[in-house]
């Protein structure tokens, strides 16, 4: 978001929990903060539509909402019991609420425009992970390989930013074997900032012109 913002973009950005926190991040760089529950029949629908009303337009959109896993402790690749529990909400959460807003986004992009979504080294690659996590997230790469093909006459390209383990956010339910395993077969010998995947995503939601259907996977060479 301050990202988009540093490079002149208004801004519309939705939250569930944490009021409090949008609220001062709206105050201090000037954005829209709306309030939003994915879970909500048609919530979704109307926060993008809301988005363009009171920017007067999208020239794009950017989905990083998700969650880590269907419980907490999380369910890692060591825990297959009880499959079902959690697994609707979290793909409800992290795969159908991207669909919704692309199709009602792309919708109201009428001169053209990016899209991205967040996805998730875990979709792309065989690591230690939740296993729903990982599935939802690889539904995301697929969902914008298809949808690039049904997207580019109108001018708008789609794309998915799948990061590595961050020092912040989702990945604090990543347990410690994880996050040692992680450090010791990547390329950097660290964990990722919010800030290097916000730069390549701003850019690929302001300034690209010609990449499309395609995953960027941002781990620090795993
Ligand atoms: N951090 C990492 O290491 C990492 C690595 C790979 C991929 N990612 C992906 O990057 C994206 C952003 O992650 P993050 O680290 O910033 O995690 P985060 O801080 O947990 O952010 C998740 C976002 O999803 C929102 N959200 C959750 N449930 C929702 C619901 N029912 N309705 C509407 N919004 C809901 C949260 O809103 P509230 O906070 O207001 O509740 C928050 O804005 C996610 O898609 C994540 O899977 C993160």
């Amino acid at each position: 978001m301050r990202e988009l913002r540093a490079r002149g973009a208004t801004v519309a950005f939705s939250y569930n929990s944490a009021k409090a926190k949008a609220e001062a991040l709206a105050a201090e760089t000037d954005a829209r903060a709306i309030a939003l529950d994915v879970l909500e029949a048609g919530a979704t629908v109307a926060a993008v539509e809301r988005a363009a009303a009171e920017l007067s337009g999208l020239d794009a959109l950017v989905h990083a909402i998700g969650v880590a896993s269907t419980r907490v402790p999380a369910l890692f690749d060591d825990d297959l019991a009880d499959a079902e529990s959690g697994l609707d909400r979290l793909l409800a959460i992290n795969v159908r609420s991207a669909y919704v807003a692309v199709t009602r986004a792309q919708s109201l992009m009428t001169n053209g425009g990016n899209i991205v979504l967040l996805g998730s080294v875990d979709g792309e690659k065989s690591v230690p992970s939740a296993p729903p996590y990982a599935m939802s997230k690889a539904a995301l790469s697929g969902m914008a390989r298809a949808l690039a093909k049904v997207l580019g006459p109108k001018k708008i390209r789609i794309n998915v930013v799948a990061p590595g383990i961050l020092e912040a956010g989702a990945s604090s339910v990543v347990p410690e074997r994880i996050r040692v395993e992680y450090l010791k077969h990547s390329n950097a010998k660290r964990f990722g900032t919010s800030v290097e995947i916000a730069r390549t995503v701003a850019h690929l939601a302001m300034e690209n012109t010609y990449v499309t259907g395609k995953t960027m996977v941002l781990d620090g060479g795993l």
